[in-house]
């Protein structure tokens, strides 16, 4: 019985080096298939001894039966193992980082945020204006001439006679004043438009937050304070500005507020243009006809207005030096801004 208890070793061997369900079918067909060792044993068992049939007989049934209870064992655990990596339809094999990489903001995006969030804070709220808009809003309802230059066909982007893409923000006040009774507070971040040449500073579509202040006895001294607060907020309790009288048809009296650049701090550099000052904003007392055109009674209310453009502020807080790559979204500039809110 020697080569009995040697075949049964060399077999559980084989059993216990499977590794995968091939090699598990390899090593069946090997020990239990028609050719296998065990079979041609058992076939041979007829020449054997009559004495000695019967205990061989049961001996190689026995390891039979070893073989498949085995093999079945391990055929068991491999299905259990392939089940449980693909637990809920995941590949649990899989590397756990996965090359996923997450998305940000956009620079402009974070600015108007940040802006909002400022005048939020002066108790202000966001408003939205269309982007398609009627040459009545964006220019007549706003007191500008019918023969005013800005209605151009060279700047502003015409539909048909009436309809345009706004050249920017101010036509939402008075869509707002048709809608809302003073007192109003409201800023309308936005999209605008200009049929500009393009170049590192001019792009066709651009950004704007408008405000608008409404309510009684409102001063020139209020549209200083709320500006002076954003600017300090924004940029900081040691900036410099100064207002400039100014004119919008919309507006009276206007102002441009300028700020000392800060990259020189007034003495004259590539980023003011050697002047000394940056312009942040156009501002104003809401022009008497605005109200008429908006439906509210001058004598009785005053305003201010104001108008930011957003892309200037973006390209000097990240030191941007080309406006263009703000609307290409090249992933490898837009990943820059990850640590960005
Ligand atoms: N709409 C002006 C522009 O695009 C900016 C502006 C100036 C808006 C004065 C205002 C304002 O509300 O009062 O140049």
């Amino acid at each position: 019985m020697e080569w009995l208890t040697e075949m049964r070793e060399n077999g559980l061997a084989l059993i216990a080096e499977i590794d995968s369900i091939d090699s598990l079918e390899q090593v069946r067909v090997e020990l239990l298939g028609r050719k296998g060792k065990l079979t041609t044993q058992l076939r041979g068992l007829k020449d054997l001894p009559d004495d000695e049939r019967p205990k061989a007989g049961a001996a190689l049934n026995k390891l039979r039966q070893e073989y498949e209870v085995l093999i079945e064992e391990r055929k068991t655990s491999f299905a259990a193992q392939k089940e449980a990596t693909l637990a809920d339809g995941c590949d649990l094999t899989l590397p756990s980082v996965a090359p996923v990489t997450p998305g940000n903001r956009h620079p402009l995006t974070s600015v108007i945020n940040e802006i909002c969030d400022i005048f939020y804070g002066m108790g202000f709220s966001r408003e939205d204006g269309p982007d398609v808009e009627l040459d009545y809003y964006n220019f007549t309802a706003l007191n500008f001439p019918d023969d005013h230059p800005a209605r151009d066909i060279q700047d502003t982007f015409y539909i048909n006679d009436k309809v345009l893409l706004r050249t920017q923000t101010s036509p939402a006040q008075v869509r707002i004043m048709e809608q809302q009774t003073p007192p109003l507070a409201v800023i309308v971040p936005g999209r605008v438009y200009r049929n500009e040449a393009l170049d590192a500073s001019h792009v066709a579509e651009f950004f704007q937050i408008e405000g608008l202040y409404v309510g009684k006895d409102v001063s020139l001294a209020d549209l200083k304070t709320t500006v002076l607060q954003f600017v300090t907020q924004f940029y900081g309790d040691d900036v410099i500005t100064r207002f400039r009288p100014h004119f919008f048809p919309f507006t009276e009296p206007s102002v441009e507020v300028d700020m000392q650049c800060m990259a020189c701090h007034g003495d004259g550099c590539n980023v003011c243009g050697k002047t000394g000052w940056l312009e942040i904003m156009g501002a104003g007392m809401v022009h008497p006809n605005v109200f008429k055109a908006a439906g509210y009674d001058s004598d009785k209310y005053t305003g201010f207005a104001f108008g930011l453009g957003i892309d200037r502020i973006a390209m000097l807080k990240h030191a941007i030096k080309d406006i263009r790559y703000l609307y290409e979204n090249d992933l490898r500039f837009l990943s820059q801004f990850r640590s960005v809110r």
